[in-house]
Order: structure tokens, then sequence, then C-alpha cells
């Protein structure tokens, strides 16, 4: 649990994350977890997926832009990646962070990027807002809301909601009642008790309890987890419930529980792996590890080694 919010902590820390992004052995650690630093190094990486029948969604790193160029950049990137996507063919969504798109600069600014990504992306092309730490929930709750009630009434967009937040329950509820489409995840941010769960088992409960209104009752939704036993209790409530397996997917993370991630497609579910790509890879990195500490055994063992 220490280990867990210092490594969290250090996520937001510019120096370090300066040292470390300019060290050449850790950026080919971080390769582990992302698909390469551009985008015709990632579309093969989706191609790769594919062919082992898992989707995928890719997501340009970058979060907490305070400058308008880089912010621009994002939504250039975003637009190319749509082309890309199309050409190549690929099975893919994508996925993106508000904080990247000008969030922290200016709401308006962050809402008509938005709304321009979703218009060029078409009705056919899903883009999932992902949820940042609780200082951005409602907020991004409230763009997503806005988006979805707009004049052009965007349907391909969907957002995340977070177990270990006490407020989740009740988001799920709106979201469920307006037919939206979500993804469930644990979350990976530094949160106070005071609004997040602090034991795994309460989180883990939450979990099953969010997992099973959507499953029954939501759009579409994404399972997001590499916990077995939240996918077995999504298997059996799902059989239980006579609900077939095209009517959700499983997703994970790139390079986490690969064995797990083509068990499932070979089994008859739906896979889709979250895949980011640039070179903004620090904070990721650094929630990767704080999720699961032995890897940081991993990282240390690479350095040493060299
Ligand atoms: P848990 O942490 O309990 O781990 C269960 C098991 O999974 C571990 O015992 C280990 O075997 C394996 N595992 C988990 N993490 C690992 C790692 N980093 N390395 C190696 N093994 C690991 N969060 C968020 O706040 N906002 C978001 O938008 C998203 N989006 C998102 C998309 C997708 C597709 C996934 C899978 C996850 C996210 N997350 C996220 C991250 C999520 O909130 C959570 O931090 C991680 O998924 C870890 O939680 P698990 O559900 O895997 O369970």
């Amino acid at each position: 649990m220490l280990a867990r919010t210092l490594l969290l902590r250090l996520a937001e820390n510019k120096s370090l994350e300066s040292l470390v992004r300019r060290n050449r052995w850790s950026a080919r650690i971080a390769r582990r977890f992302v698909a390469g630093e551009t985008i015709d190094e990632a579309i093969p990486s989706v191609a790769g997926l594919n062919a082992q029948g898992i989707s995928a969604s890719l997501d340009l790193l970058g979060e907490s832009v305070l400058r308008a160029d880089q912010v621009d950049a994002t939504v250039d990137t975003y637009l190319r990646l749509f082309q890309a996507i199309r050409e190549s063919g690929v099975d893919a969504n994508v996925s993106l962070k508000l904080t990247a798109l000008g969030l922290d600069i200016d709401e308006e600014l962050c809402y008509c990027n938005m709304a321009r990504l979703l218009s060029a992306a078409g009705p056919d092309r899903f883009v999932r807002i992902d949820m940042e730490s609780s200082a951005y929930t409602q907020r991004t709750l409230d763009l997503f809301e806005r988006l979805w009630n707009s004049e052009q009434r965007f349907r391909n967009v969907g957002v995340v909601i977070q177990s270990y937040l006490r407020r989740s329950e009740e988001d799920i509820e709106t979201l469920v009642k307006m037919g939206a489409r979500v993804r469930l995840c644990k979350g990976a941010y530094d949160e106070p008790e005071s609004i997040a769960f602090p034991n795994k088992t309460d989180v883990d409960e939450n979990y099953v309890r969010l997992m099973r209104r959507l499953v029954s009752d939501g759009v579409y939704p994404g399972i997001a987890t590499h916990d077995e036993k939240m996918i077995s209790a999504t298997k059996d409530y799902a059989l239980e419930q006579k609900i077939e397996p095209d009517q959700f997917e499983f997703q994970m993370l790139y390079g986490i529980r690969r064995d797990l991630q083509t068990d499932l497609v070979k089994n008859g579910y739906r896979m889709r792996v979250y895949t980011p790509f640039g070179t903004y890879w620090y904070p990721y990195l650094m929630r990767r590890l704080a999720e699961r500490p032995a890897n940081l055994m991993f990282v240390l063992k690479n350095i040493l080694r060299r």
C-alpha cells in the first residue's frame, strides 16, 4: 500500500519525469507497456492483436497539458490516427484524456476539441474518454453529458467509472438511464478515504455490484480488469442471467496478462486491449508500477543488468 502511494505521488513529479524519460533504459522498459512512439509503430501492434482475435483502443499518451500548442498537436495526432485506422483497416477505437485536450487550460477549448474529434471520427468510430483523478470526475461527466445532449447528439462517445470511488454507484445509475457506454475499472490514482474505499475488498465488492448493473442494463459495457476474480464474477453473472457474451467486452492493458487475454478469446469472449503509444509515457508507466510493485523489480533488474 505504501509503495503504491509513493509511486503514485512520484508519477506527478516533473523533475523525476525528465530524469526518467531521458534514461534510455527506462525508455526501453516502458516499451513493455507501450506500443511504440508513433502511429506508424502502434498500428502494426494493433494488427498483431487483431490477428489473435483481440480488438484495441489506441491512446495517445499525454495528460495534464497546460500549453495550447501541445493541445493542438494532440488533436492533430488524433485526426491522423483516425485516418491511419481507416486506411489500415485495423479493428480499433480510441481512448483519450480530457486534460490532454485542454481541460486544465479552458473547459470551452476542451469541449470544442472533443466535438471536433467526435465529428471527425464519424458515427461508427467510438471514442472513450478515460477517467482521471477525482479532481476531474465531475468535470469529465459534465463535459460528456454536454456532448451527449448537444445539437449533434454525439453517440460515438463513452466514459469510464472507477469502482474505488464512493460516488460511482450513483454515476452508474445516471449513465445507465442515459443509455451511455461505460468502461468499468477499479481506479488508478491516489485518492483520499473520504471519497474512495481504502480497502481492496470494498473496491472489489463495489466492482462486482457495478459490473452486474452494467451487464444487465448498460449498453455494451467494457469490463476492464486483469483480476481473475472480477472476470469469473462477470462470466458467472452473464451465464446465470442468460446474457450473451457479445453483449459486453473484457478489456485489459497492453502487455499485461497476455495469457488471460488470449484464453478469454479462445473461450468465446470479446477482448479489447488498451494500447497506448507516444513519448509521454512516464505517468502511465508509474501507474502500472504502482498497481503491481513487483513490476518495479523487473525495472530494477533491467537497469542493473546493463
Ligand atoms: P488488481 O489491481 O486487483 O490486479 C489484479 C491482478 O492483475 C494482479 O494480481 C496482477 O496479476 C494483474 N495486474 C494488475 N495490474 C498489473 C500491472 N500493472 N502489471 C502486471 N500485472 C498487473 N484507471 C483509471 O483510473 N482510469 C481509466 O480510464 C482507466 N482505464 C483503464 C482501461 C483498461 C482497459 C484497464 C484494464 C484498466 C484501466 N484503468 C483505468 C486502470 C485500472 O483502474 C486499474 O488500476 C488496473 O486495471 C489494475 O486493476 P485490476 O482490475 O487489474 O485489478
